[in-house]
């Protein structure tokens, strides 16, 4: 069992996508951690470039700043579990801030998964900069979309007010967008998730509180940390 955040059906929602992903376009995944998602998607779509600096930072809830000695950590952990897994072969890891690592990545996407910092400058980045990377009929999943508010944000002003992006639907807060060559602005598409967006960002204000009882009551799995 790797550690992570994915849920049993975020990872089942990755596995479709990468196993519907064009042969002609390359699977990236820009957050690894410790490989729970990079295992789905590498062992799906065959072969994936996971981009993470492995810098301890923007690494989980509340875990913003550097710290060398628990990236060192994710990162050994991450390669020990692609090894037993049996995908290592198939990843390529790329360890740089997902800015610094366009020139490793040649050529267009045909999947690209957002799992990076969360906080909104960078989420923004990675949807703006790797996402125009994805050729049409591409496939881009985003975790936290909808519960964490760097996340949405970011979506709200790349993907949802643009023509090139259809939303698809999500799993918890893993949302799929299809990339289209031109389509209608589905902003009410986005609209409609606000709902559990706010219910989402309300059970961690209770859980930041202290009060978990509270965010279970709201429906937060007694098992989780957080809203995923
Ligand atoms: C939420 S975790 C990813 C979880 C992972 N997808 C999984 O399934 O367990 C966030 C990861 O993003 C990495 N990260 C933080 N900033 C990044 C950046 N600018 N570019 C790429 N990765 C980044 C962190 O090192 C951390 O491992």
């Amino acid at each position: 069992m790797i550690e992570g955040w994915l849920t049993d059906g975020q990872a089942a929602r990755l596995a479709a996508a990468a196993a519907r992903s064009r042969p002609d376009g390359v699977v990236v995944e820009i957050g690894s951690f410790r490989g729970k998602s990079a295992v789905v998607l590498a062992s799906t779509a065959g072969s994936l470039i996971a981009i993470d600096p492995h810098a301890g930072s923007d690494r989980g809830p509340q875990e913003i700043e550097a710290d060398a000695t628990r990236g060192d950590a994710d990162f050994d952990a991450f390669h020990a579990n692609l090894a037993a897994a049996g995908v290592a072969d198939r990843v390529r890891h790329v360890r740089k801030f997902s800015s610094d690592a366009h020139q490793d990545v040649s050529g267009p996407l045909s999947l690209l998964y957002v799992d990076g910092a969360h906080r909104f400058g960078p989420a923004r980045a990675d949807l703006r900069d790797w996402g125009r990377r994805v050729a049409p009929g591409g496939v881009m999943l985003v975790h936290d979309a909808f519960s964490s508010i760097g996340v949405t944000l970011a979506l709200l002003v790349e993907c949802a007010l643009s023509p090139r992006w259809r939303y698809v639907g999500r799993t918890g807060s893993l949302a799929e967008y299809e990339r289209v060559e031109s389509g209608p602005r589905d902003v009410g598409a986005f609209a409609r998730e606000l709902p559990w967006f706010a219910r989402n960002v309300l059970i961690k204000v209770l859980v930041v509180a202290g009060r978990r009882r509270w965010a279970e009551r709201l429906g937060l799995d007694p098992a989780a940390p957080w809203p995923y």
